[in-house]
């Protein structure tokens, strides 16, 4: 996720896209850049950083003279944070200058063509490779319109993107395109605004169109908007929308808090993280790091988890999944406990380190003596170039973008992706599943976004499930296999926003102690999804509705068992018992939050926490 801005018209537009990039910046904060047409030439300025960062090094370095530019604020997915990855970047001519949005994924065979037709990149991302695509294109047709030649070069494309890009040899224009990645574009008085949402031009104008999926447009100076399909170039009739909506709403995408638009966005969230990295067709999955180190994870006698809280359960749900189609014996540790217990740990172990900042200082320290121990250390990180993804001897990225509120959410739903396709994978290298399993999971697993939009619908019961219970001092979260972490993440969830005490356990231990604790006013969460252990989980409902505990089971769609027991049920899509913790954890979040909100609590920033927890 990043956040692009681009201005041309008869304004100043560096001031405009400065603004512009600082309202932006939830979407991305490691490294910023402008690039500005002053008449002559393009003035160009990028840095590793925040905004602010880049407005110093402007002050210094370039002339902000201009009527047309463009601006990016970045979070990394190809090329860790730096001066070079930063946008715009140039074609090899310098005459396009582009800023993109979103994963390029067949940007290594476009690269190899590239290199032999003489191109040369300075850059790790793939967005160097798109500009210099354009540009092939607009020589080889013969020196064609910018727009014709964005057109056939993202014909060649499979990937998301929303980009901007511009021509000094033809300053008149901005030509844009989108594929996955939002776009708008604000009309004013012979002036156009484009950016990744309405929040940098809303003082300016309040007419925008938002593109759809494939299609772009060119704005010219002065000149009506041209919008079209980049599959076949027809014209579209583009629908011009008012704005009625404040700029905290618009940086909120509409949402009231970061927390519910981040629950929103995981099945976007999940389908980047997947995306690229899995071809169900082709029964393939393919991720670098594990292919280079197959042979470690394939040697180990174990594999051992270290995380912290959110993190620590998405490494719990990874233990079952390796455990049950890979074969592989998993442990999973607190970091904090792990870097002091003095573990043993050999050269045969292979230690998975997962952190959605890739700052915990806890899972840092043990990721530091795993290695000292000779371990090899593979890490699942959301924060592109952090201290752990840099710690780590090789790793994955979650492509969750940032997370701003400070209860995790999405990240929670991409590490389990990211750690289901590596037990997919060396499940498949090891044969420990057979190749129809193998392929009906990654058709599942590319069915999930779909099914987690159909949870998301759950929405307003939920809320009313919220108000009768907002009021109780304790809950209960109860579930088994796949999810019990699912009840431990369902609980600490409620307790880090609405301060409310709840535990998490499985539930067959219930009848080990936390019984004693129902009564008619103790509300208990109980996953009890079809797949699994459901006939077990239906008895221990019935053990609670004998002792009136208010139940409120999660069940899969169609259930009716459970209807018959329960106070209350939320329903989710049928799915494989091993992905189903991406789908029962959908409500859980959504209980937290309305119950948060509707107690007035600060559900963006809880009391006492830390959105990086960089201390022990
Ligand atoms: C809970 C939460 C924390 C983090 C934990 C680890 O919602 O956000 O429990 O999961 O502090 O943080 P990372 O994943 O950044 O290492």
């Amino acid at each position: 996720m990043c956040g692009i801005v681009g201005y041309i018209g008869h304004r100043e537009a560096y001031p405009i896209i400065l603004k512009g990039l600082q309202r932006l910046e939830y979407r991305g904060y490691d490294s910023a850049g402008v690039a500005l047409f002053d008449g002559t030439d393009i003035k160009l300025c990028k840095t590793k950083g925040k905004v602010a960062d880049l407005e110093h090094r402007v002050k210094d370095e370039i002339s902000t003279k201009g009527t047309l530019g463009i601006g990016h604020t970045r979070w990394a997915t190809h090329g860790v944070p730096n001066d070079v990855n930063s946008h715009p970047h140039y074609s090899n001519s310098g005459n396009l200058v582009i800023i993109h949005n979103g994963i390029i994924e067949n940007y290594e065979s476009l690269k190899k063509e590239l290199l032999k037709r003489g191109y040369n990149f300075k850059s790790e991302t793939d967005t160097e490779i798109l500009v210099n695509l354009i540009e092939d294109v607009k020589i080889n047709e013969g020196n064609i319109k910018l727009g014709k030649a964005v057109q056939i070069a993202l014909n060649q494309v499979v990937g998301a993107y929303a980009i901007a890009v511009f021509d000094k040899t033809k300053p008149d224009e901005i030509v844009v395109a989108k594929l996955g990645s939002p776009l708008a574009i604000g009309i004013g008085e012979d002036e156009f605004f484009i950016a990744s949402d309405a929040s940098p031009f809303i003082e300016y104008t309040k007419n925008a169109i938002y593109l759809e999926d494939e299609e772009m447009a060119i704005v010219r100076r002065g000149k009506d908007i041209k919008v079209r399909k980049i599959k076949d170039d027809s014209l579209v009739d583009p629908y011009m929308q008012e704005l009625q909506i404040n700029l905290e709403q618009i940086e909120k995408g509409g949402y009231d808090h970061f927390m519910l638009k981040e629950i929103y966005e995981q099945p976007s969230a999940i389908l980047d993280t997947f995306r690229g990295r899995l071809r169900s067709n082709e029964a393939i999955i393919k991720m670098a790091g594990v292919e280079d180190n197959m042979k470690k994870f394939l040697n180990a006698n174990r594999i051992i988890i270290v995380a912290c809280g959110t993190s620590w359960h998405a490494g719990l749900v990874a233990e079952y999944i390796f455990e049950d189609l890979a074969r592989i014996p998993v442990e999973v540790e607190y970091a904090s406990e792990f870097r002091y217990r003095n573990p043993v740990i050999t050269e045969n172990d292979v230690v998975i380190a997962i952190s959605q900042s890739g700052e915990t200082a806890d899972t840092l320290a043990a990721i530091k003596l795993a290695k000292s121990k000779g371990a090899f250390v593979f890490g699942v990180c959301n924060v592109v170039g952090s201290t752990i993804a840099r710690e780590t001897n090789a790793g994955a990225y979650t492509h969750a973008g940032p997370e701003i509120g400070v209860a995790s959410t999405k990240a929670f739903t991409t590490q389990i992706t990211v750690l289901t396709l590596i037990a997919l994978r060396l499940a498949r290298a090891k044969g420990t599943i057979s190749s129809s399993d193998f392929r009906t999971h990654l058709i599942e697993l590319e069915l999930i976004p779909k099914k987690v939009e159909l949870a998301l619908k759950s929405d307003s019961l939920v809320q009313t499930i919220a108000d009768i219970y907002k009021d109780t001092k304790n809950f209960l979260y109860l579930g088994r296999g796949y999810n019990f972490p699912v009840a431990l993440e369902g609980a600490l969830k409620l307790k880090e926003i609405s301060y409310i005490h709840a535990e998490g356990y499985p539930a067959a231990e219930m009848k080990h102690g936390p019984i004693a604790l129902i009564d008619e006013n103790m509300p208990i969460v109980v996953i009890a999804t079809k797949k699994g252990h459901y006939e077990k989980v239906v008895s221990n409902i019935q053990e609670i509705k004998s002792r009136k505990g208010k139940i409120i089971g999660i069940v899969t769609q169609g259930d009716e068992s459970v209807r018959e027991l329960a106070d209350h049920v939320i329903e989710v899509p049928e799915t494989l018992e091993s992905l189903s913790p991406l789908l029962t954890t959908i409500p859980l979040q959504l209980l937290s939050y309305h119950i948060a909100v509707m107690l007035g609590k600060n559900v963006d920033q809880p009391r006492n926490l830390a959105k990086s927890v960089t201390v022990e």
